[in-house]
């Protein structure tokens, strides 16, 4: 066996002091248990708890993931909100196929969350206001809007960079197009609780007519 492989399976899982869940007593609303769960993630002081993977498919139905960070939550709706500009690969491919699964992982708590369900595009005035609430630097990049496009030449972003900053300047209130605040409206919701001795619990929630159920399954 190579010395990584071997590695790798010497590795723990599931360690240290965990919390404990009881599915019995979850609320009927996933959003609610949601919240219960990032909070207790941030009164731990795990790191960036707010970081998700986003899967999205392009058309022709190639997967493809990455981590991105969440923005609010609306309970009223079950909606999980995220950013990011239309002509990233992530933008393009919510316009073709407008579904996504979003996936959070709080190691030390060994509990993950799988969410998923149809996307929509929120108003350019919601969207307006999300890049503008974003910091100085991180609006200056956003608004190159080049995102995943090749980059031949390291001094080429650096003088971009410093284009878009000076424009910041000379136009604070300035807000790219194509920023958009999206909304993921779950229609499936799955909270994991990894055991140290295997005996994980997953609570599926499906919602189906605007109504939540849920079951446990099996880990
Ligand atoms: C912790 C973390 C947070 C990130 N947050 C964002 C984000 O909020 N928005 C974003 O566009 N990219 C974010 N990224 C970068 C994305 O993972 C990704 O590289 C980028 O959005 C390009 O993705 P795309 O080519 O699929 O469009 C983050 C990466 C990490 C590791």
């Amino acid at each position: 066996m190579s010395e990584l492989r071997q590695l790798l399976r010497d590795l723990e899982v599931f360690a240290g002091d965990l919390p404990t869940f009881d599915p019995a007593a979850a609320p009927a609303d996933p959003a609610a248990l949601f919240t219960a769960w990032l909070l207790a993630a941030v009164d731990a002081g795990i790191p960036e708890p707010h970081a998700m993977t986003l899967a999205t498919v392009d058309e022709d139905g190639a997967p493809q993931a990455r981590v991105l960070i969440l923005k609010n939550l609306l309970p009223a709706t079950g909606g999980w909100q995220f950013a990011a500009h239309l002509a990233s690969p992530k933008g393009r491919q919510l316009t073709a196929v407008p579904r996504a699964a979003l996936t959070f992982y709080w190691q030390p708590h060994a509990r993950q969350v799988r969410i998923a369900g149809p996307v929509v595009a929120e108003t350019p005035e919601r969207s307006a206001a999300d890049f503008l609430a974003r910091g100085r630097t991180a609006r200056a990049e956003a608004l190159l809007g080049r995102q995943s496009g090749p980059l031949t030449d390291p001094a080429e972003r650096a003088a971009a960079l410093a284009a878009s900053r000076d424009r910041l300047a000379r136009e604070p209130d300035a807000v790219p197009p194509e920023w958009t605040l999206y909304t993921l409206l779950a229609d499936r919701v799955e909270f994991w609780q990894g055991d140290r001795d295997r005996r994980h619990t997953r609570l599926d929630y499906r919602r189906t007519d605007g109504r939540w159920t849920s079951q446990l399954l099996w880990p």
